[in-house]
């Protein structure tokens, strides 16, 4: 592979959308932010220089980071952030992996607006499993909120409630036609007609599942999470924030006298208030003569499925499934060597004196796994554990059954209670997981979807009601199960994923709905290294930064 270098000046920049304008912080100035491309073997060296006043660490969501996981960037688990003034190289190389990432700012919430595409191409001359399309597209979601969605959360910490919902989701930075004064930022997608196109797709939202789809369009879903799956066509794709997923699209054979929106709009099976406005962009033909704005003559509209159509969601996401070939295998561990059980979900904690708490009976809202609302810790988790330090940062020990058992599908509990810490599970190099993760639905039925870093898994089982481990195990597809780093744990259901602990280092796991990861729904993963050099956590950088 090659060495590839990117620099990115964290600054200022004045954004306008539907007429409102906000000075907010941006990479390079650019809004989403840029393109990052390299492929599978190289060497990437991405630069961050922090000019503004907040504190930023940048993660390369979906990139394993073997052996390196001084580069992953969430702040306090990884690195300590890079301050005011400072400055720090994401080093990583890009070993066995190839496909549509993203890249985001992992602190706070300033990914709202500190976003982009990764873009890993195969190795040269290695072809995807499918015929070479005539051009690449990459297709960001995002939300914008005319309000400083940093003040938002703190305002929302601070009084124990829910933040408030953003303004309106956006497709490469832009809201479309449906919000007040947006109609000139829409994006707009020009195609030739009997060609072959690839759509990456990326939810980088902070806090919906999204639906997508484009009228009059057949879509054949080749990849999810940068991981090759068995093609299937829909004219529909579901996407959680965290997740990507690459589609083919093939334009009509002849120029039509029409043009196709593209819309997106969330799924939320919850009773939360979130936003429920629908972005669009548009998809149109080039005409060969030039004259397309005088033949386009009507405009069609995709018809999206209800907000709150679980059976839709059910039905995409069962059919994702590993392409499982000679060149692509899915090494599905067969054997389990540690089974863990989470649950996941809200709670609440006790109003702290002096504040004015919004969750219910005057609590304030919290989120947690197994009962534990993870704390994050002034230092960073992988600095303690590498230097051996773990006094006082983190207890290395995590419940591996819920401190509160109940019926998921019954009433919900009157004990809404979550403890706070920094417990982390301790697993050996090599042991051969298996996590069910079941969906508490405590205040509020929503799905979560849940990211691990550092490791790709295999989603081999989901359902409804309550995990019975007794029976839900014979139904586990250990054959061609879908591979991914972000999985939807169903509301009012389970997933059981297992994977394989490769990677020796700190690896967080949350679910990527913002609120919730703020709230507490996080926790992280120790590995340990393993006997042979390259089993070993490599020693930080020189340049890593000191909190
Ligand atoms: Cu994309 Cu820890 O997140």
């Amino acid at each position: 592979g090659k060495t590839r270098h990117y620099h990115f000046d964290i600054m200022y920049q004045n954004v306008t959308r539907l007429c409102h304008s906000k000075s907010m912080v941006t990479v390079n100035g650019q809004f989403p932010g840029p393109r990052v491309v390299a492929r599978e073997g190289d060497n990437l060296l991405i630069k961050v220089v922090n000019h503004v006043q907040h504190n930023i660490s940048i993660h390369w969501h979906g990139i394993r980071q073997l052996q390196t996981g001084w580069a992953d960037g969430p702040a306090y688990v990884t690195q300590c952030p890079i301050q005011t003034g400072q400055r720090y190289v994401y080093n990583y190389t890009i070993k066995g992996q190839r496909g549509t990432l993203f890249w985001h700012a992992h602190i706070s919430w300033l990914r709202s607006t500190v976003y982009g595409p990764l873009i890993i191409l195969p190795k040269k001359n290695v072809q995807y499993p499918f015929a070479k399309p005539h051009k690449e597209v990459p297709i960001i979601f995002g939300e914008w909120f005319n309000a400083d969605t940093e003040a938002i959360i703190a305002q929302a910490l601070q009084s124990g409630g829910g933040p408030n919902v953003s303004e309106a989701y956006t497709i490469n930075g832009l809201p479309g036609p449906f919000y007040n004064c947006s109609k000139k930022d829409t994006f707009k997608l020009m195609v030739k007609p009997g060609k072959t196109y690839l759509l990456r797709l990326i939810n980088a939202a902070l806090n919906d599942e999204l639906f997508f789809s484009i009228a009059n369009h057949t879509l054949t879903v080749v990849e999810a999470d940068a991981v090759y799956v068995k093609p299937f066509e829909t004219n529909t794709i579901l996407i959680a924030p965290g997740q990507t997923t690459n589609v083919l699209l093939k334009t009509k054979s002849q120029y039509p006298s029409a043009a196709f929106l593209m819309t997106a709009r969330p799924y939320a099976t919850g009773l939360g208030t979130f936003d429920n406005t629908t972005v669009a962009g548009i998809l149109e033909y080039e005409s060969p003569s030039n004259n397309h704005l005088n033949r386009v003559v009507s405009l069609f509209k995709p018809t999206l499925p209800a907000l709150n159509d679980t059976s839709f969601a059910t039905n995409f996401t069962n059919k994702l499934r590993s392409l499982a070939s000679v060149l692509f295998p899915a090494n599905v561990p067969q054997k389990v060597d540690k089974r863990l059980f989470f649950t996941v979900g809200l709670g609440t904690n006790p109003c702290q004196k002096n504040q004015t708490c919004q969750g219910p009976n005057g609590t304030m809202f919290a989120a947690s796994v197994n009962n534990v609302s993870f704390t994050l810790p002034t230092t960073a988790l992988l600095q303690s554990h590498f230097f051996g330090q773990s006094r006082g940062v983190y207890a290395p020990y995590f419940p591996s059954s819920p401190l509160h058992p109940f019926n998921y599908t019954g009433n919900p509990p009157n004990n809404t209670m979550v403890s706070n810490g920094t417990k982390v599970v301790v697993l050996p190099f090599n042991t051969s997981v298996e996590l069910v993760m079941q969906d508490t639905s405590i205040l509020g039925a929503e799905s979560h979807p849940l990211h691990l870093h550092g490791f790709n898994f295999f989603v081999v089982g989901q359902g409804f009601g309550n995990y019975d481990p007794s029976k839900d195990p014979s139904n586990f597809n250990l054959v061609d199960p879908v591979e991914r780093n972000t999985v939807g744990i169903p509301s009012g259901g389970w997933v059981a994923i297992r994977f394989l602990t490769d990677n020796p280092g700190v690896w967080f796991m949350h679910c990527h709905l913002e609120v919730h990861t703020s709230w507490g729904l996080r926790m992280a993963w120790i590995v340990l290294d393993g006997k042979l050099p390259n089993q070993k956590l490599l020693p930080p950088p020189a340049d890593l930064p000191k909190c």
